[in-house]
Formats: C-alpha cells, structure tokens, sequence
C-alpha cells in the first residue's frame, strides 16, 4: 500500500489506476479507524480494482480547537488496518497540506438541511464536513465513494452536494456497524466508562421501537418521537438532544409518514454525545438495509 501526504501525489495514485482502466474507490475517514470503516473498506476493495482510504482529521468540521486536538490520532494502527484490509493507497495530509493558506475562503455551504438536526447542534459542522468532501473528490476524480449510514444526515448531504452541483462521484452507502446489544459502531464509544456504554443501547432500543410501532401500523410522527424520548428519558444516564422521524427523500419532517421514514436520535452519555438512526420498515419495501434488529452488522 502506497502511503502520502502529498495531494498532488495522491492524485497522480488516482489518475493513473484510472488510466489502467481500474474503477476507483475512495473511503475517506478522519482515522482511528474501526469495524464501521473496516466494512466501507472491504465494500470499496468488492466493488473497484482500486481502493484509496484517505485519513483527514478535518479542522473546519470541529466546533472548537479543544475538540479537534482530542480527536484521537493513531496513523500507525490505522495504516495497519487500511493494508490488511487491501487498501492500495492511504491518503494522510496534515492540515498545511490540505488548507495551505491557513483555511478556504470560499467554502460549500450545506444548505437548509445542513442547518437542521446535527447542524442545529453543531453549526458550521456540515459545511466544513462538505468543503473538505469536495476537496477530496477533486483530487480523487471520478470514483465511488464509500460512506456509513450511521452519519445519515451527513450522507444525505454528500449525495445532495454531488447531485447539486454534478460531481462525477458515485455515492456508496453502507450499513451501520453494531455491537450485540445494538450500539452502533463509532470512535466516541471508547470515550464511554462502562455505565455509559451500557446505557448506551438505549439509543437502538429506541429506534427499534419505533420500528416495531411503525411495523404494527402507527404513522404518527409525534407519537413515534414520544416513545423514542421516553425511552431514551427513562435512562438515568442519557440527556436526550433530540429524537426526530425524517422522509427518506427529502429530510422533511412529516406529521404523519407517507413514504419510507428514517428515524434519528443524539443523546448525551456523560460528556460523550452519541448520534444514531434506522431506517423504518415500509410495506413493499423488502428488507430494507439496517431497518431492524435481525439485520444488524458486525454481531
Ligand atoms: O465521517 C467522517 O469521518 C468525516 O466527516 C469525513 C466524511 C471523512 C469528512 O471529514
């Protein structure tokens, strides 16, 4: 596996596997990479004769410097993993290499949805996550690209941006990670003392039930969102941020749901703030993709 920091490098590592005839695939994450990433990876190296993995712990996406510099960075284990798991190229910039000037001046603004939900909680997160997404697919060119739906919100903005402004990338997405008990995969879970790990899979318990409710044939937003609060209240450890029911299509919050549904919650666990969703089951719909309980990943 290549490894570089250059964007010029990482580039010329793109263009050629393109000009060999291969389809790329590109996996970009801010490292520390585990089981969630481990799936993108191996579902890039399925599909494309060429898989780059890139590593960017991205400034313009964090709310405050204290943040960012806890973000763990461990370069070693996780170009350890992007070889074992058949990258052919670890993209790793620091962050003079990515904003030279110190910072764009011209950045991609998300949009209303980029101000809702996550971005109510964190504001200027989406357009940071979007500026440094397209900075990558510029440099990467034509490819798929992988992403996890356990950031669906941030999902649903890439695939926006790419449509928006016609960007020649193939948006990929792949099935949340969970843990036996549900807890969906992420790199905040190592932050959590044991207490707060268990309580954790109260987040899945929630978006199950309203799952098992929407299944028996309730469509009622607010009362999908009460029982998701509830429960998530009934948790002596969590301080719920929000719980809300979205469209898949749009991300509008319908009273009743019409159309396939994805429900959404954030809570506080301790000082860790943890995010997860599930897409509701839709009659005609099939087996949706991380829709319940029997179809969890990584158990
Ligand atoms: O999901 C992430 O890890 C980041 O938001 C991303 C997409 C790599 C952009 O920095």
């Amino acid at each position: 596996m290549e490894v570089t920091s250059s964007p010029d490098q990482f580039k010329q590592a793109m263009d050629g596997a393109r000009a060999r005839g291969e389809l790329v695939g590109l996996v970009p994450t801010m490292g520390d990479l585990h089981e969630g990433h481990a799936l993108l990876i191996r579902s890039a190296r399925d599909a494309c004769g060429f898989v780059a993995v890139s590593i960017f712990v991205n400034p313009l996406q964090f709310g405050s410097r204290a943040d960012l510099d806890a973000y763990p960075r461990r370069l070693d284990m996780d170009r350890a993993m992007a070889s074992a798991l058949g990258a052919d190229v670890l993209f790793a910039p620091g962050e003079a290499e990515m904003y030279p000037d110190g910072g764009p001046q011209v950045t991609v603004d998300p949009g209303p949805l980029g101000g809702r939900l996550e971005g109510a909680s964190r504001p200027s997160h989406f357009r940071g996550v979007l500026t440094v997404v397209a900075k990558l697919f510029a440099l990467a060119g034509p490819c798929r690209a992988y992403f996890g739906e356990k950031d669906a919100q941030q999902l649903a903005l890439v695939r926006r941006m790419v449509h928006d402004l016609n960007i020649p990338v193939r948006v990929v997405a792949c099935p949340t990670v969970r843990a036996a008990d549900g807890l969906a995969v992420s790199s905040r879970n190592a932050r959590l003392s044991s207490r707060e790990r268990a309580a954790a899979c109260v987040l899945f318990d929630s978006l199950s039930t309203a799952a098992a409710l929407v299944r028996r044939g309730e469509r009622r937003s607010d009362l999908l969102r009460a029982e998701m609060a509830r429960r998530i209240g009934a948790e002596p450890l969590a301080r719920l941020d929000y719980v809300a029911v979205v469209d898949e299509e749009r991300w509008e919050e319908p009273s009743v749901i019409e159309s396939p549904s994805r429900a959404l919650v954030a809570a506080r666990f301790g000082e860790t703030r943890l995010i997860d969703n599930l897409l509701l089951p839709w009659p005609g719909e099939g087996s949706m993709q991380n829709s319940d309980v029997s179809s969890r990943s990584g158990r």
